[in-house]
């Protein structure tokens, strides 16, 4: 044989790509053809917004585990969740976790380096900050209760006015100031680039060279796009040093910046981070704590909209309880109806559907009977464990009676639950974003019926994920009608 550059070059990648298709250890597990070979088949479904809902086809084609990459691998059973996820973090985060922006909390994937981070930051989530933080919350909902009252009969766009109060309630918490968007009833440039961060620094995670060159293409809308990210941890700095030069460092304001910078007598307390390492903290805060709450009030408020009976039952719980304009948290806290009307949204809608990607520890693994190696990239997804019918008859459907039913083995379904994430890395702002869910939702619920707005149909509301779910259409249009008591 005549060996030629071109006849080695085709040589070393058909060898290649027989080894990860016939010798690799991964190559009974069943997937498309061409993840066998390439991880771009994986990275064109993450740029088109249809990987959770693929995936999703995927496991009902080829079961509780599909090949979706030469090395990686999805599951979608109990066994496989406890396994990977399990409260012993044994399984690290994926290299996928680069492409969230810079080093915090949510994207440290060396688990000492975590567990060193968290020591440093945990306590502002504790219970006690959540009680500290609840007349911000009521505030912003105060706020918005305002704008609907302002605009009563006229459709709004709720996606656009619940990510304002998500924004506002955070950016109150974490920057120590906000942005305003409910007294203005506009969106600031901080909503519109929190749109293209997760998008550009995919990007820029995937393609680092072309990244680079695109940033010379004189083109403004494509270098706007491409430094979203980067402008968004220009608005931490920004509010941090403001914050520093108007309160100092110590002080008894009611934000969580303050938690986060205060330094503490007891000496043995852990130190405040340095404090480019705080900007980049609350900036993904803000980052954490926007769509994925924002969204999740409009799906819920879409789905009450398209069922009065659901609205009825929740307005007469709601009936039981005393209050003026906004509830006191622990007024609505336990309320079972409006308690299963948030579970079932966050099953059907999951605001954070796509899979969690962690990596297999040395030695490999047994996840749900199948032999991984290790160094394998392995996750679940919560759009699909949340839709399995073992555990949810009708899982297409949005039914909230399945939490009230006694018969529903509440235990089993909540170990489905994948949304909030699971483990050493579940979500942190879990008790703050509940509280936001459930005192906003009865507030508003009590005063207003809801209506499905005339230009915003179900396939404008069809789910797309850039890891946060999204709306295809980009809006939910809904009109409120004021109850009359009398
Ligand atoms: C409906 C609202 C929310 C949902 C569904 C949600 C979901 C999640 C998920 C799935 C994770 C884990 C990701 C992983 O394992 O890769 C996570 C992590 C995290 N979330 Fe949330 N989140 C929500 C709201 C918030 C809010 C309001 C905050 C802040 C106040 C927040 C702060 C965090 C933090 C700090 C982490 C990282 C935890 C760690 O790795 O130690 N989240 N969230």
């Amino acid at each position: 044989m005549d060996w030629t550059f071109p006849s080695i070059i085709t040589s070393g990648v058909l060898l290649i790509l027989a080894t990860r298709a016939i010798l690799h250890p991964l190559r009974n597990i069943p997937g498309p053809l061409l993840a066998k070979f390439t991880g771009v088949w994986l990275i064109l479904l993450d740029n088109s917004g249809q990987r959770t809902q693929t995936l999703h086809q995927l496991h009902q084609k080829y079961g509780s585990v599909v090949r979706i990459g030469p090395n990686e691998l999805s599951f979608s059973t109990r066994k496989a969740m406890r396994e990977i996820y399990g409260s012993s973090p044994t399984y690290a985060k994926g290299p996928q976790y680069g492409a969230f922006g810079r080093k915090s909390l949510f994207t440290m994937r060396i688990k000492e380096e975590h567990r060193e981070r968290q020591k440093r930051i945990a306590h502002i989530f504790g219970p006690a900050s959540v009680a500290q933080v609840e007349p911000i919350v009521s505030e912003h909902i105060t706020k918005l209760m305002r704008a609907l009252e302002m605009r009563q009969s006229e459709a709004l766009d709720m996606m656009l006015w619940f990510r304002m109060l998500a924004l506002d309630v955070t950016s109150d918490i974490f920057f120590g100031k906000n942005f305003g968007c409910l007294d203005s009833g506009k969106a600031p440039t901080i909503l519109h680039d929190l749109d293209q961060v997760f998008p550009a620094y995919w990007v820029e995670w995937q393609f680092p060279l072309l990244h680079r060159l695109l940033l010379h293409v004189p083109y403004k809308a494509l270098h706007q796009f491409l430094t979203a990210g980067h402008r968004f941890y220009g608005y931490g700095g920004e509010a941090f040093n403001d914050y520093v030069n108007r309160y100092g460092r110590t002080g008894n304001r009611r934000d969580l910046l303050q938690k986060m910078i205060a330094v503490s007598d007891d000496t043995a307390a852990p130190k405040p981070l340095a404090d480019h390492d705080i900007i980049i903290e609350i900036t993904n805060l803000i980052f954490a704590g926007t769509d994925t709450t924002g969204n999740t009030f409009s799906y819920m408020f879409w789905e009450l909209a398209k069922n009065p009976e659901w609205q009825r039952r929740l307005r007469d719980e709601l009936s039981t309880i005393q209050f003026d304009n906004v509830p006191d948290y622990q007024d609505v806290m336990k309320l079972p109806i409006l308690d299963a009307l948030i579970h079932e949204t966050l099953r059907f809608w999951p605001a954070s559907p796509a899979s969690l990607p962690r990596v297999t520890p040395k030695g490999g693994r047994t996840i749900d009977g199948v032999k991984v190696p290790e160094n394998t990239i392995v996750s679940c997804q919560s759009y699909s464990t949340q839709r399995d019918p073992e555990f949810f008859p009708q899982p297409d459907e949005f039914r909230p009676e399945r939490w009230l039913d006694e018969n529903s083995d509440l235990t089993a379904m909540r170990d489905m639950i994948l949304v909030w994430g699971r483990g050493q890395r579940v979500c942190m702002g879990k008790p703050i974003a509940t509280m936001e869910l459930k005192m906003a939702t009865a507030a508003i619920m009590k005063r207003y019926s809801v209506e499905l707005g005339s230009d915003t149909t179900n396939s404008d509301m069809e789910m797309r994920d850039h890891f946060v779910l999204t709306a295809k259409g980009g809006q939910c249009k809904l009109l409120f009608r004021k109850i009359s008591y009398s």
